[in-house]
């Protein structure tokens, strides 16, 4: 099996990823850590716990990391998935177990020096990453791929015109990552993931297959489906996240190009990614960005993935 560090800001989409993760046959969920994002850090470990416990998996530790953007003012995004993080499900708290005494640093040292070829998945603000790289450069020779949900390439973004939300929350952090990384970014923008409407007939569908694992799915979507509807008048609600995963372990589904990019970090543009697709600076490539997406193969693995089995 493939060896995964998730970190993530669970959140809704997140939490679907995570659950995908951790039902595939093929990944090995090594360990969890959380970033400030869609809410803050201690509701992201709860809510990464109440995921594990879903997929029975409470064995698999969970890191608390950083609480603040590096420069920049936290803003949360509680509106769109839930003061509690989890569509306002307000399932009952995971107490049987304590998050990992270890911080996200620590942890990372661990799981890196015990393990080798690991997939890095990030699906969050990049706070916990740029962190790594600054702190513990070393630790990077035991990951083999990093990939990040982030960015807005060609189309507009989802937190400000031009910026997507976990870029926008901690700029500074995606911009060091990017000037930083010793490994190549695979890049998964709000362009292709913004192709992935998971719709109440697909959730329907699911219950019909199986009604106690589609339980948990359909406890959060909900208040995804409302905020949707009310925002943008749309029947569905885009998720993500899940697509970092399907996207890992089937690159035939997606087309990309390999381009050199760097993040706005001030001004009106804050959180911009912005992609030198004509090569004007002159720099080597440092990411590869996904510019199309086989969406209805990528829907059906996520449901199906969701479905599965129980990974215990
Ligand atoms: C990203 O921001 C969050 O709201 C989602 O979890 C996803 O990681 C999309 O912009
Ligand atoms: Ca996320």
């Amino acid at each position: 099996k493939q060896k995964v560090i998730i970190d993530a800001d669970p959140g809704i989409d997140d939490s679907l990823a995570m659950l995908v993760a951790l039902r595939s046959q093929a990944l090995d969920v090594i360990g969890i850590s959380i970033v400030e994002g869609n809410v803050p850090t201690a509701i992201g470990v709860q809510n990464a716990l109440k995921v594990l416990r879903e997929a029975n998996r409470l064995d698999i530790p969970v890191f608390s990391g950083a609480e603040l953007p590096l420069k920049h003012d936290y803003v949360s995004a509680q509106d769109t998935h839930g003061d509690d993080g989890l569509g306002e499900s307000n399932m009952t708290l995971v107490t049987d177990v304590k998050p990992s005494q270890r911080d996200a640093q620590a942890g990372y040292a661990k799981l890196l020096s015990e393990n080798e070829d690991v997939w890095f998945l990030a699906l969050g603000p990049l706070t916990n990453v740029a962190l790594a790289l600054e702190q513990q450069p070393d630790i990077w020779q035991q990951v083999s791929r990093l990939i990040v949900m982030g960015g807005a390439d060609q189309t507009n973004g989802n937190t400000s015109p031009v910026a997507e939300y976990n870029f926008w929350v901690d700029p500074d952090a995606a911009d060091y990552v990017f000037q930083n990384s010793p490994l190549n970014i695979e890049l998964v923008p709000l362009d292709v993931t913004r192709k992935l409407e998971f719709t109440p007939n697909m959730l329907q569908m699911m219950q019909y297959l199986d009604a106690e694992k589609s339980a948990f799915v359909a406890q959060i979507v909900q208040f995804y489906f409302d905020f949707h509807w009310q925002q943008e008048h749309v029947l569905g609600a885009v998720i993500n996240d899940p697509l970092v995963i399907i996207y890992a372990l089937h690159p035939e589904l997606v087309q990309s190009i390999d381009k050199y990019v760097t993040v706005v970090t001030e001004g009106v543009a804050l959180g911009q990614s912005i992609v030198d697709r004509e090569n004007f600076w002159q720099k080597k490539p440092n990411a590869t960005i996904l510019q199309a997406v086989d969406a209805k193969a990528v829907m059906s693995h996520i449901i199906s993935g969701l479905l599965i089995r129980d990974a215990a």
